[in-house]
C-alpha cells in the first residue's frame, strides 16, 4: 500500500503578521493544533513536523506531497484561524489524482496562498 500524501508542517516559522517570535514559534502551534484536529479522525494525509521550508518571509509555511503528485508549497498560514481550512485542503489533495486542487475548489483562505508547486516525480 503507498504511503499517504503528506501535510509538512514547517515548526519553526514566525507568523508574517507578528510583530515577534513566540515561543512556542508560530509553526509549531499550527503543527500542534493540527495534531490535535487529526488526532481522532482517518484522514487521507499524514502529518509531519518540518524545520525551514524556505519560505520564512511569509510564514506560517506547509507544503503538501506525495507520490505521483504535483507538490505544493502555501504561505500565509495564520494558525489561528486557518486550521480547518487547511485540514479541508490537505484532504482534497490527498483525494486529487495528480495533486491539484482547482482554485475554486480550494478553502477561500488559502486560494491566494501558493508560493510554488513542483512537478511529480515519474
Ligand atoms: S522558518 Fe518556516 S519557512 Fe523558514
Amino acid at each position: 500500500m503507498p504511503a499517504k500524501p503528506r501535510l509538512n508542517i514547517c515548526i519553526t516559522c514566525t507568523a508574517s503578521h507578528a510583530d515577534a517570535q513566540t515561543d512556542p514559534r508560530h509553526g509549531k502551534q499550527l503543527f500542534d493544533r493540527m495534531t490535535e484536529l487529526c488526532a481522532d479522525q482517518d484522514l487521507p494525509f499524514d502529518l509531519r513536523p518540518a524545520e525551514c521550508l524556505n519560505n520564512c518571509k511569509s510564514g506560517c509555511s506547509i507544503a503538501l506531497n506525495g507520490a505521483g503528485k504535483w507538490g505544493y508549497v502555501y504561505g500565509n498560514v495564520d494558525p489561528d484561524t486557518m486550521i480547518d481550512d487547511l485540514c479541508d485542503l490537505a484532504q482534497r489533495y490527498a483525494e486529487s489524482e495528480e495533486g491539484i486542487v482547482a482554485w475554486r475548489e480550494r478553502p477561500e483562505s488559502l486560494r491566494r496562498n501558493v508560493i510554488a508547486r513542483i512537478p511529480p516525480l515519474d
